[in-house]
């Protein structure tokens, strides 16, 4: 059921995560799906729920670096990234403690934590007085949702409550990076940009690519799919002669910027009048959540630059398309 995160539910919401349930909430990156980060059954619903594989780890959601303390080490670099821009869409790789169940983590060592930037996740945490252990309030592998409508599309059934705080402002996930690598790593893009990172501890890696392998979290390739159509990633802004149409299918745009010449499309998505990627960004899987709803057959996206937060929103087009192109 959604319900207003008003400081009453949100209070109730932090009771049930306590008694080990779980909730969907509002972050500014996504909504997330939560539960009790210290407690391996309520951890193990969230699986279920998402019908995610338990080899793919949960990042652990904090509202104070003395909770983040209680689940991981921060060396000096992690101290100085926390420092710069938690809260915030920055997921830090960090060596766990014992207070963390292997349900979290997979198994690895390492635990993924995050500082959100929103205040009904941070209350929630604050009040619920534990870590909370969150994905992304989606079924796993589908679009992510930035509405708590769209978290009740995909899992309305099997959660008993969704706090709604109104659409996610930054609209991708978390840039998740893995700072226990001798060079620090990006091992996901997101809503931090690379430049923004560099700019705080220097050059950074970048090792996002897609991955079937259960060993490399967070790269899972088939993700970020529409459902019911094929999306297929246009290697330049669409014009008139990119591809051909065939008869008899309904085809949709997801645009960067207003276009022109868009005959025989049955619907078009913008996601920027002036070419912003933050705008892009926060509009991305609202967009994809639109246009699959429209019985198309397929969906063709125009590439974004990839600078700023354009890595992030390329890298979730890219995995949404995966190996669609040959079924055209
Ligand atoms: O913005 C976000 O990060 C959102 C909101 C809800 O906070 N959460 C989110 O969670 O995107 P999720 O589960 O959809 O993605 C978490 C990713 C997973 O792909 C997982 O593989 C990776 O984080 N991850 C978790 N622990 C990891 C670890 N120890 N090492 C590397 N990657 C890890
Ligand atoms: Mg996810």
């Amino acid at each position: 059921m959604i319900i207003k995160a008003t400081q009453d539910a949100i209070e109730q919401a932090a009771r049930l995560i306590a008694g080990g349930g779980i909730v969907a909430f509002p972050t500014e990156t996504v909504y997330g799906i939560g539960a009790n980060a210290l407690d391996p059954i309520a951890v193990a619903k969230i699986f279920e729920v998402k019908q995610r594989p338990l080899f793919d780890p949960l990042i652990v959601h904090v509202d104070s670096m003395d909770m983040a303390r209680s689940v991981a080490i921060f060396d000096k670099r992690a101290e100085r990234l926390a420092e710069a821009f938690w809260p915030g869409p920055m997921t830090l790789v960090l060596p766990k403690t014992s207070a963390v169940p292997a349900i979290v983590t997979a198994g690895f060592p390492t635990v993924a934590v995050r500082m959100p930037d929103h205040p009904v996740a941070l209350e929630l945490v604050r009040r619920a007085e534990i870590p909370v252990a969150a994905p992304s309030a989606n079924a796993f592998g589908k679009l992510s949702p930035t509405s708590a409508g769209h978290v009740e599309e995909q899992l309305g059934d099997a959660v008993s409550l969704i706090l709604d705080g109104g659409p996610s402002r930054v609209g991708v996930e978390s840039t998740i990076i893995d700072t226990t690598r001798a060079v620090p790593t990006v091992v996901r893009a997101g809503g931090l940009s690379r430049e923004a990172i560099e700019r705080c501890i220097g050059p950074v890696c970048i090792d996002i690519s897609a991955s079937e392998r259960p060993d490399a979290p967070g790269k899972l390739k088939h993700h970020y799919a529409p459902r019911t159509a094929r999306l297929v990633l246009l290697d330049c802004a669409w014009t008139k002669n990119a591809r051909p149409f065939a008869p008899g299918k309904r085809y949709g745009l997801l645009a960067f910027r207003p276009s022109h010449d868009l005959d025989g499309f049955a619907y078009t998505e913008t996601l920027s009048e002036n070419g912003s990627l933050e705008q892009a960004a926060s509009r991305l899987f609202g967009a994809l959540h639109v246009l699959d709803a429209q019985r198309l057959d397929v969906i063709f996206a125009e590439p974004v630059p990839e600078n700023g937060l354009g890595l992030a929103i390329m890298d979730r087009l890219r995995r949404g398309a995966a190996d669609q192109d040959e079924m055209l």
